[in-house]
């Protein structure tokens, strides 16, 4: 019953792990806000969400054009009445020799997976500060702690996600907010299918998965999951 009538926004949930989280607030009671750019999709989910009887808000678009991701969780805490949780789940992969990435590249990465998380939190920030159970959780990778070859625009962006994360979380602990980054590899969506068709789902993370976690943190508020927080605080050694 934790999370009945809470007011959610899911980034990216036409399909893959965004959807199986939306799907999963959904059935614990929450109400949800979902955004994807295929429009069909964002429909076929729509009428999923609705199945459980919560408020379901859909926003058909692209989160990095100007204004949308900024406009998506304004116009979603309006019709809600406020957010509680916050999942930033849209992102892309991206597998390419070093040697022929472009800046052009490098932007079109950070934009998604670093620019429009940061804009949704700094956007979400206000309305979290005036609920009592505010919770963050930025979906990253494993490549957000290692390294693997023709992956360094994906690993930077996903570095860069943790980092921001960690610091957010430090930053806004003691004003109630709790932020958790989720890193997971391989999952069995379109997006593993793309960059590696050399995994089969026997050898993979499934999305409903990544939702047990997402669902484990949001249940578990204040426990070991904010261990990191708790280091921080108590200036032992912090992030490294
Ligand atoms: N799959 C994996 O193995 C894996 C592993 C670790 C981490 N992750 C991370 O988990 C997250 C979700 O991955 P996934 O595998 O579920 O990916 P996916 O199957 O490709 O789904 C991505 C979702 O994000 C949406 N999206 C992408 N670009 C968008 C944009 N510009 N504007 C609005 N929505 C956008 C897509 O909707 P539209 O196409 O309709 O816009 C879709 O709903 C990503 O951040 C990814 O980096 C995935």
């Amino acid at each position: 019953m934790i999370l009945y009538k809470k007011n959610a926004i899911v980034t990216g949930a036409t399909r893959g792990i965004g959807k199986e989280i939306a799907l999963r607030l959904a059935k614990l009671g929450a109400n949800v806000a979902v955004c994807g750019r295929d429009e069909a999709q964002l429909i076929k989910t729509g009428k999923e969400l609705s199945g459980f009887g919560t408020k379901i808000i859909l926003k058909n678009g692209d989160l990095t054009e100007k204004g949308f991701a900024r406009n998506f969780v304004e116009d979603s805490a309006e019709q809600m009445g406020g957010l509680d949780i916050i999942i930033n789940n849209a992102g892309m992969s991206f597998t390419r020799p070093f040697k022929q990435c472009t800046e052009e590249d490098i932007d079109t990465v950070l934009t998604l997976n670093v620019k429009v998380p940061f804009t949704v939190c700094k956007t979400a920030l206000p309305y979290l500060l005036k609920s009592t159970y505010a919770e963050i959780i930025n979906i990253a990778s494993v490549t957000a702690h290692k390294g693997y070859p023709e992956q360094a625009l994906y690993s930077a962006s996903k570095h860069a996600l943790a980092g921001m994360t960690k610091s957010l979380a430090a930053e806004y602990y003691d004003k109630g907010i709790r932020i958790h980054l989720i890193s997971p590899g391989g999952v069995y969506t379109d997006m593993v299918a793309l960059a590696r068709p050399d995994l089969s789902k026997e050898e993979l993370i499934l999305p409903s998965d990544v939702a047990d976690v997402a669902e484990f943190i949001l249940t578990h508020r204040t426990n070991s999951v904010i261990d990191e927080i708790e280091m921080h605080r108590a200036n032992k050694q912090p992030f490294i």
